[in-house]
């Protein structure tokens, strides 16, 4: 059958393969909602600068209402033969309502059309990811809270460097959880603007009041360019750029989860529910969930890269090379939604084994620059000190014992301007009670941070 939205002008209908190739209705259609209110808005604004009559707009509303609800509880029959979403709708509308159905179209293309759905969709996603963000943010800030003083060895290199709390570390995380929410307020912000009344390119000849639409749609304002508005997707890039940091982000901190809960590390127990056992080896507890959030980190990235090549060859204005952009977007939508809400679910009950983690940090030497400092605070230079705590870790390391276990004696030996007060410096608690730095791992400082972060919120 020849497509009634052109057939107009062709001799031939499309054939079966070409319309095969061609539809996105099978991943399109869940822009349904954004369509419908788009459709609404456009046909009250039609009506309101009398380009079409009151009735016409109140029979598509109502129509497109009626739509909405056989799609909803699922009678709504999606034929491929209509190509996409948007034709979809009004097709089925223009059945249920007759000629007003046939006036909706008026001063708008599907470029502009599709162009505000995504829009509209990808700013829907950004307010449930805020709210997944600020849950996310809040469990953080009670781990460390309840872990303000709980000694661990801090890493570089992923060697014991100097101790730090286990609360401190949580808000390191949460650090970057506030940056990955600010990126997506700013993302939000420059594609929350209506490119409706921009139609296939060039604007139309109907004298739209864009202004009202945009405030119908709840946008701050309107695109300035036609040709730009309906060919620009870079906020769909930025998204996918945004989305890949966050999972960036809860990559690092599975790597971290995974290592921290084997038997080797054993700092942390993750709670059965987000773990799955061996069908083979009955002692097995798996952390499967940061496993599959790090895995599926490389999904995202993926997805941000096929946007990118996707838009890098195209000349203005619309190409339907665009209609490509909706699948890997989708993918980023879904997969950064899910990883957060697995992630908001589980960080709260993150059980923190304190012994194993202090145990860890009284080895390795993880006070050996409090020692340096101590010597550099009476007075020796800072690389003599450097020098001489080298020479008495190495002794340590022969003996296989923690430098607070050497004899005062022996580490007079070293160096004569240590005394016996030594002892209260290079112990793992006054350690991190010493670093006191705004921002600093003191448990004093940890619970500073989050006196702050909690007063800062509005
Ligand atoms: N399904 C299309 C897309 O996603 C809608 C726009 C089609 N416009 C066109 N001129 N063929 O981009």
């Amino acid at each position: 059958a020849k497509n009634p939205m052109w057939s107009g002008r062709f001799s031939e209908s499309t054939s079966e393969l070409v319309a095969a190739f061609s539809e996105s209705v099978s991943y399109d259609a869940r822009l349904y909602r954004q369509d419908i209110a788009g459709s609404q808005a456009h046909a009250r604004m039609l009506a309101k600068v009398g380009v079409i009559s009151q009735s016409d707009a109140d029979v598509i509303v109502d129509g497109l209402d009626r739509v909405l609800g056989e799609i909803e509880s699922g009678a709504f029959t999606w034929k491929t033969a209509l190509e996409d979403v948007h034709m979809n709708i009004e097709a089925r509308l223009t059945e249920l309502v007759g000629d007003a159905g046939k006036r909706l179209h008026t001063g708008r293309s599907r470029n502009d059309q599709v162009a505000t759905d995504i829009r509209l969709y990808v700013r829907d996603s950004i307010d449930v990811l805020l709210q997944l963000l600020d849950t996310l943010a809040e469990g953080l800030l009670g781990l460390a809270e309840q872990e303000a003083d709980s000694i661990m060895p801090g890493f570089t290199h992923l060697q014991i460097a100097q101790p730090v709390t286990f609360g401190h570390h949580m808000l390191a995380w949460r650090e970057q959880v506030l940056r990955d929410r600010s990126r997506l307020v700013d993302c939000r912000k420059r594609l929350n603007l209506l490119p409706l009344g921009s139609a296939a390119l060039a604007g139309t000849v109907y004298p739209l009041d864009r202004h009202y639409v945009a405030q119908q749609l709840g946008f701050d304002g309107v695109t300035e360019n036609s040709l730009d508005a309906v060919s620009d997707r870079d906020f769909a890039i930025e998204f996918c750029a945004a989305a890949s940091l966050i999972l960036v982000h809860l990559s690092r901190w599975s790597e971290e989860l995974i290592i921290w809960s084997t038997p080797m590390f054993g700092f942390v127990a993750l709670p059965d529910r987000f773990c799955t056992g061996s069908s083979i080896m009955p002692q097995k507890k798996n952390p499967d969930v940061p496993e599959l959030v790090r895995g599926k980190t490389g999904r995202v990235i993926g997805d941000l890269n096929a946007l990118l090549v996707l838009m890098k060859g195209q000349p203005l204005a619309y190409n339907r090379d665009n209609q490509e952009d909706k699948e890997p977007l989708f993918d980023a939508i879904d997969t950064v939604t899910m990883c957060l809400r697995v992630y908001a679910d589980m960080v709260p009950h993150i059980v923190c084994k304190r012994e194993a983690c202090r145990a860890a940090a009284a080895k390795g030497f993880s006070t050996a620059t409090d020692l340096a400092d101590y010597l550099a605070r009476r007075g020796l230079p800072f690389r003599d000190a450097h020098h001489v705590v080298g020479a008495v870790v190495g002794l340590a390391a022969q003996r296989d014992c923690d430098i607070a276990e050497l004899s005062l004696e022996t580490l007079q030996g070293f160096s004569p301007i240590i005394e016996a007060d030594v002892y209260g410096h290079i112990t793992l608690e006054a350690s991190v009670s010493a670093r006191k730095t705004y921002g600093g791992t003191a448990p004093d400082q940890v619970r500073a941070a989050i006196a702050r972060a909690r007063s800062a919120k509005p």
